[in-house]
């Protein structure tokens, strides 16, 4: 596919995976993220353009993706916010910051892209995250579940508004080794504990989401849009054996 992808969230621990992953695949590439030192050497190592963009303020969005030029083939946002937290603890400033974050920027970088990724072409693709904790109940993520219950919403919804132009599905992880979920996986025991939860009994790796956002963005899931796909060890859906 001939326009660029761009990613949104590019240094994060997925988002960099990925970036990686497109880059050896002959992708051409932007990449949108907050801290310039580590976007420009990501950038540059990768041969990518890139611009700086804070998802708190989804405003600043536009300008960062429209640098990309058009067309654009693909668009992903692999931002994402944690906010673990008993009820009485959740204040409307923690809830408010994940739905902006997560649900209101996606928002704003789809509307952001749709001129370019329109002119794409049949073909364009649009990724989003979710997470395990939309698919099944956990204590403590009432405010990330929130959040992100309105970006599996939003997919399914802008599915059917841009079909059959553009396809838009999200990734639902469970608990993945990177920096945003560094408090709970670098405490090997705690880790260990999680990783048993699941049916296929490990945790995720950034390879994992990664790899799947690449087909998601390739032609061979071509006649996939409007899912929100698991990609979670079994965990969102199976008992594990015991
Ligand atoms: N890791 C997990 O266990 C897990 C589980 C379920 C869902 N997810 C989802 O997977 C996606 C990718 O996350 P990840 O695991 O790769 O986490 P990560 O390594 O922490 O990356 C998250 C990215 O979001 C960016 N970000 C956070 N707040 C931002 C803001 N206000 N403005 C701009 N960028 C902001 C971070 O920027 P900086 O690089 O500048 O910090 C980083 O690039 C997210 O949507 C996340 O919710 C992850």
């Amino acid at each position: 596919m001939r326009g660029k992808v761009v990613i949104v969230g590019g240094t994060g621990g997925i988002g960099v995976a990925l970036a990686r992953r497109l880059a050896a695949a002959g992708r051409p590439l932007h990449l949108v993220a907050r801290e310039a030192g580590r976007l420009s050497a990501l950038a540059s190592e990768l041969g990518a353009s890139f611009a700086t963009a804070d998802a708190a303020d989804p405003a600043s969005l536009r300008p960062a993706i429209e640098a990309a030029g058009s067309p654009l083939s693909g668009l992903v946002y692999a931002v994402g916010t944690i906010t673990l937290k008993p009820l009485p603890r959740v204040a409307v400033e923690d809830a408010e910051r994940d739905f902006r974050v997560n649900a209101l920027g996606a928002l704003a970088a789809v509307q952001a892209a749709l001129p370019a990724l329109r002119a794409q072409g049949p073909g364009a693709s649009v990724v989003l995250f979710s997470t395990v904790a939309v698919q099944r109940g956990f204590p403590l993520h009432a405010s990330i579940a929130m959040a992100k219950g309105g970006v599996e919403g939003l997919t399914r919804s802008l599915a059917a508004e841009l079909a059959p132009e553009i396809r838009v599905n999200a990734i639902a992880p469970s608990l993945t080794r990177t920096p945003l979920a560094a408090g709970l996986t670098e405490n090997p025991r705690m880790a260990e504990t999680i990783a048993r939860q699941h049916p296929l009994r490990r945790l995720g790796e950034p390879e994992d989401a990664a790899a799947l956002a690449a087909f998601l963005l390739s032609a061979d899931s071509g006649w996939i849009t409007g899912q929100v796909i698991a990609l979670d060890g079994g965990r969102g859906t199976i008992e594990t054996k015991g």
